[in-house]
C-alpha cells in the first residue's frame, strides 16, 4: 500500500441522508478546490474517536468544491462510525486523506449495470450521477433497501433527471422478499456489472454470474466487518519454502500478522475485492471470505486481507503475493 496523504478538511454540512445514515459535507477551509476523484473512489476519515474509516465519495466528481460522504451509524462496529456520526459538529475539522479508487468505473459502450445494497449506494450513486452528466444513457440502476425511510439519495434516484433508470427495491427486512436478479442477469449483454452492499448481496450477484467475464464483474466491499468476526479462532501459518510459522490471532488479518512478522506485501482494497493480495495456498483449509476468487481458484489462492483458517495450520507461499 502507498503512503498515504492526508489533508485537513471542514465539515460544511452533517446531515442525515436516511434513517440510520449521516451525511457529511467536506470542503477546504478557504474554498479551493479539493482533489480530483473519479466515480467509485473513496477516502479514509480520522474518525473523533481515533479510528481510521474508509468512505466512499457520493457525489459527481465533476463537483470539485466538496466531498460528500454517507455514514451508515453501525452500533455493533468498532466504534468508528458511531464516533463519525455522534461525535463529529458541523465547522469541526478533519484529518481526510487524499481520494483512491479500487472500484473504478471503467468505459463500456455496451453500458452499465449498478447494483446498490443498503449504505453501498455510495460509490453508485456517484457513478450514475456521473454516468448521466457525461451523458452516457446505458446505465441501469438496482438498489436494494429494507424500507423508504432507511433508503439513501431517494428523491435524487427518483427524480426526474434518473427517470427510468433506477429500479429501487424493499424486501422489508426478509431475505424471501429480495429483489431476484437472476432475469437481469441471467443473459450478458456487454454490459459491466458494478455491484456494493452486503455480503448477502454481493454474494447473490457473484453466484449469479458465473457465465459473464470476470472482467465484467466489479465488487466493493463497503464494510470490513467480514474480516473480523466475534468467533474468530488464532491459527497459525507457515511459509514456504522456510518454515517460518506466524501465529494470527483473532482479530488480526493474515496480511498483518505477516506484515508484523516483517514481511513486504503487496495490498490495496484489503477488503476482499481487488485480488492484490493473492498468496498461493499450498495446504490447509482455508475461510475464503473475499470476492475477488472463484470456487477453482479457491483451491489454489486465498486473499490474506480478509481470509482466514478453518484447519489449525496453512502453508502459504508468498512468492505468488507479487
Ligand atoms: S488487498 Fe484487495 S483483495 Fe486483498
Amino acid at each position: 500500500m502507498t503512503a498515504t496523504d492526508w489533508i485537513a478538511l471542514v465539515v460544511a454540512k452533517k446531515a442525515p441522508l436516511a434513517e440510520g445514515v449521516m451525511g457529511f459535507e467536506l470542503r477546504a477551509a478557504d474554498g479551493r478546490d479539493l482533489p480530483a476523484f473519479t466515480p467509485g473512489a473513496h477516502v479514509a476519515v480520522r474518525a473523533p474517536n481515533g479510528l481510521e474509516r474508509k468512505y466512499s465519495l457520493a457525489n459527481d466528481p465533476d463537483e470539485r468544491d466538496h466531498y460528500l460522504l454517507g455514514v451508515k451509524r453501525e452500533p455493533n462496529g468498532r466504534g468508528g462510525s458511531a464516533s463519525m456520526v455522534d461525535d463529529i459538529i458541523e465547522g469541526q475539522t478533519l484529518q481526510v486523506s487524499t481520494p483512491r479508487n479500487d472500484f473504478p468505473l471503467k468505459p463500456n459502450p455496451a453500458g452499465y449495470i449498478l447494483i446498490a445494497g443498503g449504505i453501498g449506494i455510495t460509490p453508485i450513486v456517484s457513478m450514475a450521477r456521473h454516468l448521466l452528466n457525461t451523458g452516457v444513457a446505458n446505465f441501469h440502476v438496482y438498489y436494494c433497501t429494507r424500507d423508504a425511510a432507511s433508503t439513501a439519495f431517494l428523491d435524487d434516484l427518483k427524480g426526474p433527471d434518473f427517470r427510468g433508470k433506477v429500479t429501487v427495491h424493499h424486501d422489508g427486512g426478509d431475505p424471501a422478499k429480495a429483489l431476484d436478479f437472476w432475469p437481469i442477469l441471467e443473459r450478458p449483454k456487454g454490459q459491466h456489472i458494478y455491484c456494493c452492499g452486503p455480503r448477502g448481496l454481493m454474494d447473490a450477484v457473484r453466484d449469479m454470474t458465473g457465465h459473464w467475464p470476470t472482467s465484467a464483474v466489479h465488487f466493493e466491499a463497503f464494510s470490513e466487518a467480514e474480516a473480523n468476526r466475534p468467533d474468530d479462532v488464532a491459527f497459525t501459518v507457515k511459509l514456504r519454502p522456510s518454515g517460518e510459522t506466524i501465529k494470527v490471532p483473532a482479530g488480526v488479518t493474515i496480511l498483518d500478522a505477516l506484515r508484523a512478522a516483517g514481511h513486504q506485501l503487496a495490498s490495496s482494497c484489503e477488503s476482499g475485492t481487488c485480488g492484490t493480495c493473492r498468496t498461493e495456498l499450498v495446504s490447509g483449509e482455508a475461510d475464503h471470505r473475499d470476492l475477488a476468487l472463484t470456487e477453482d481458484e479457491r483451491q489454489r489462492y486465498i486473499m490474506i486481507c480478509v481470509s482466514r483458517a478453518k484447519s489449525p495450520e496453512l502453508l502459504l507461499d508468498l512468492g505468488s503475493n507479487l
